[in-house]
């Protein structure tokens, strides 16, 4: 018997789940595929460890143990080839929380925030969020994937931003950046004086196998197992912050704002640092099956296009909006909800998350088409 069986559907209605209790979907049917969590069940590890919990009954404060340190260090090491040090880690409860502690540390009103759009709404909505300024560049399509237009780069830093948030793998577009990107990054950042934030939450995420995870190893960058295990919903992340004075500056912008981790967050997190390779080995080649398939079917549709992912389950949608007006409410109409891309600052794209049972994706797809044939 299979060990993992991502086929199965669990029911998450009245879960107060983030995605199938949304209050704007009233007694209406909706298959949701917005936010980024995946419909399948965590592994048994990862129960064992809350069972744990429950039997004991104990739910005071937590400290983060040693043991989590330096699993996260081995991690960080074995499988994204950069050796680190314990005291360089900062554990926070969530990496959003997190950005914005960063940007408040190191920008100002004077200066500013940058980051490639279209782009995970956080990274540009900080910046209100704090009053500090936004500057923004684009990424481009080149040979069939989502980069940077370096150029717009180095024009948007010139305008004098202190901080560039860097999402890799980057979620909306599911790039990997190369060793070669990532040099051309930190080049001009340094040319600049800007500092990198780097958020890596989806490096194990890989669609593509053939792409490896570079970390940019940059002032400060963020790890968290909480999106390949599917136990977002617990927090937990790291922030590898190699310079002692800015891993105070940092911490200074979370003391009175981010509460402890708790028991949860640190027993699980343990248990996904010491789990065996299976549970990535069988989630990537269902993710990949998923992925393969909504490519085939959406690109086979007029005035729809996606480029493959390397990384991430999320997939950016690119539509005609002559054909389709306003995609993303036609397909709320018809019982499918994904984000709009202006979200993510990138106007005629909709995100679909596919890390679902493959019936539920056959049946968003199917929405999709019948919406795309009816307004034709
Ligand atoms: C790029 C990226 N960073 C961070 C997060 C959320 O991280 P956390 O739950 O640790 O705040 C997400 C969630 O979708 C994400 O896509």
């Amino acid at each position: 018997m299979k060990k993992y069986d991502f086929d199965q559907v669990i029911d998450r209605k009245n879960t107060f789940s983030f995605k199938w209790d949304n209050v704007s979907y009233g007694d209406r049917d909706i298959l949701p595929m917005p936010v980024a969590d995946m419909e399948f069940p965590v592994a048994d590890e990862i129960i064992a460890a809350i069972d744990k919990i429950s039997e004991h009954k104990i739910l005071g404060y937590s400290i983060v143990p040693e043991s989590l340190q330096i699993a996260a260090q081995k991690k960080i090491a074995r499988d994204y080839a950069w050796e680190t040090k314990l005291e360089w880690q900062v554990w926070i409860p969530g990496i959003v929380p997190g950005i914005t502690a960063a940007c408040a540390a190191f920008s100002s009103p004077q200066d500013g925030i940058l980051t490639a759009v279209p782009v995970y709404h956080p990274f540009h909505l900080v910046a209100g969020w704090l009053g500090h300024p936004l500057f923004t560049f684009p990424m481009i399509e080149e040979a069939g994937r989502w980069t940077y237009d370096f150029i717009a780069l180095e024009e948007a830093l010139k305008k004098g931003p202190k901080v560039f948030l860097f999402c890799n793998p980057h979620n909306p577009g599911g790039t990997v950046f190369s060793k070669a990107e990532i040099k051309r990054i930190k080049d001009l950042c340094q040319k600049y004086d800007c500092k990198i934030i780097s958020d890596e939450i989806h490096a194990d995420l890989k669609i593509d196998s053939s792409v490896q995870h570079t970390c940019i190893q940059s002032e400060i960058s963020f790890f968290a197992t909480s999106k390949a295990y599917n136990t977002a919903g617990l927090g937990g992340a790291v922030a590898i912050i190699p310079d002692p004075a800015i891993r105070l500056a940092f911490q200074k912008k979370t003391f009175g704002f981010f509460p402890m981790l708790s028991r949860h967050s640190i027993e699980v997190m343990l248990a996904t640092y010491a789990m065996p390779s299976d549970w990535i080995d069988a989630l990537l080649p269902y993710l990949r099956s998923n992925h393969d398939l909504l490519l085939s079917r959406m690109n086979q549709l007029p005035g729809i296009k996606m480029l493959p992912l390397e990384a991430t389950y999320l997939a950016w949608i690119g539509f005609d909006s002559k054909l389709y007006g306003d995609l993303q409410k036609r397909l709320f109409e018809a019982g499918l909800h994904v984000l709009r891309g202006d979200q993510f600052m990138g106007s005629d794209f909709v995100r679909l998350n596919f890390a679902c049972p493959k019936s539920q994706l056959l049946k968003a797809i199917e929405i999709i088409e019948n919406v795309v044939h009816a307004a034709r």
